[in-house]
């Protein structure tokens, strides 16, 4: 485990692309380029440019039309700038960017608590190594004052439960916000299972976004998901035991298992010698 490198944004989101049934929960993302970024600027209202070896939300920029047809461009918690020119736009992000790999992304309306907008992280895990996949809990992460990006430590957001985080949203019914938690559960398995076809994880956390008219997009895929995140969310602690609880597991069956292999090899070194085992 732990052999092949992380594959980055970019390479991510061409590896869930391949599944069919993943495929529809991807919101279009293009390695960035001026003329990506054109194309995508046409089509959608609003966009979202992120490091390709980013994490924590940083480095993140979001672009959308004004009202007044001019463009804003805002860095995560930062303030946005205006621009009447596409060209102005893609100076700024190129400053903004460092000349580092971004990705381009349609921008998904996410759903919001209070004005603020709110994502949510889904997490799996193993209990065994080679162990089936076990659905560990899930949260909303809401974004903190005046941020692009939902991440807690960067934005200054807060955790909460996902059924309540969905019915004060979208003003759905206690029952349909259940509903909608129980298919992420479900789309938990579906995602980790083809994560599998790279490479056999331990555990993983996704980012998902439900978005104002309640469909689900699938953002990203966490291979070290933070396990503090749970221990915020203070309405729902036995998330959070669970997760330390199958984290201790799986360190016990590795270690078990290292053992049980040493001792087999032992045995076949021992073979065919006439040293008594004692
Ligand atoms: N396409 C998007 N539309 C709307 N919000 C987005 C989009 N991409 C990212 N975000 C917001 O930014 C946060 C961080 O993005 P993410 O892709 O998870 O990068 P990181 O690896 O830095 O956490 C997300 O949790 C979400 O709140
Ligand atoms: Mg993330």
């Amino acid at each position: 485990m732990g052999k092949k490198p992380e594959m980055g944004k970019w390479l991510l989101y061409q590896f869930f692309y391949r599944n069919k049934d993943i495929r529809p929960y991807l919101p279009e993302t293009r390695k960035y380029s001026h003329a990506a970024f054109r194309d995508m600027l046409n089509r959608y209202r609003s966009l979202y440019v992120k490091p390709v070896a980013g994490s924590q939300g940083k480095g993140i920029i979001k672009v959308w039309r004004s009202a007044n047809g001019r463009y804003s461009v805002k860095k995560t918690t930062l303030a946005a700038n205006t621009f009447t020119r596409v060209d102005e736009v893609i100076r700024r992000i190129d400053a903004l960017r460092g000349g580092k790999m971004y990705i381009v992304q349609r921008g998904i309306d996410l759903a919001k608590v209070h004005g603020r907008p709110m994502d949510i992280r889904v997490m799996m895990q193993r209990e065994k190594p080679g162990g089936r996949w076990l659905y560990s809990g899930m949260l909303a992460k809401v974004a903190g004052p005046g941020s692009v990006v939902t991440n807690t430590a960067l934005s200054r957001g807060t955790v909460m439960d996902v059924p309540p985080a969905l019915t004060k949203a979208l003003g759905w019914s206690r029952e349909r916000a259940d509903r909608v938690a129980k298919r992420l559960e479900s789309l938990g398995f579906v995602w980790a299972r083809h994560f599998d076809t790279y490479q056999l994880y331990r555990e993983l956390g996704f980012d998902v976004a439900v978005d104002t008219s309640g469909r689900i997009w699938l953002l990203e895929q966490n291979t070290a998901p933070s396990h503090a995140l749970f221990k915020r969310n203070k309405a729902n602690l036995a998330a959070y035991r669970r997760i330390q609880y199958r984290w201790g597991a799986f360190e016990r069956a590795r270690r078990n298992q290292a053992r049980e292999k040493g001792k087999a090899k032992g045995r076949v070194k021992s073979k065919g010698t006439t040293v008594p085992r004692l």
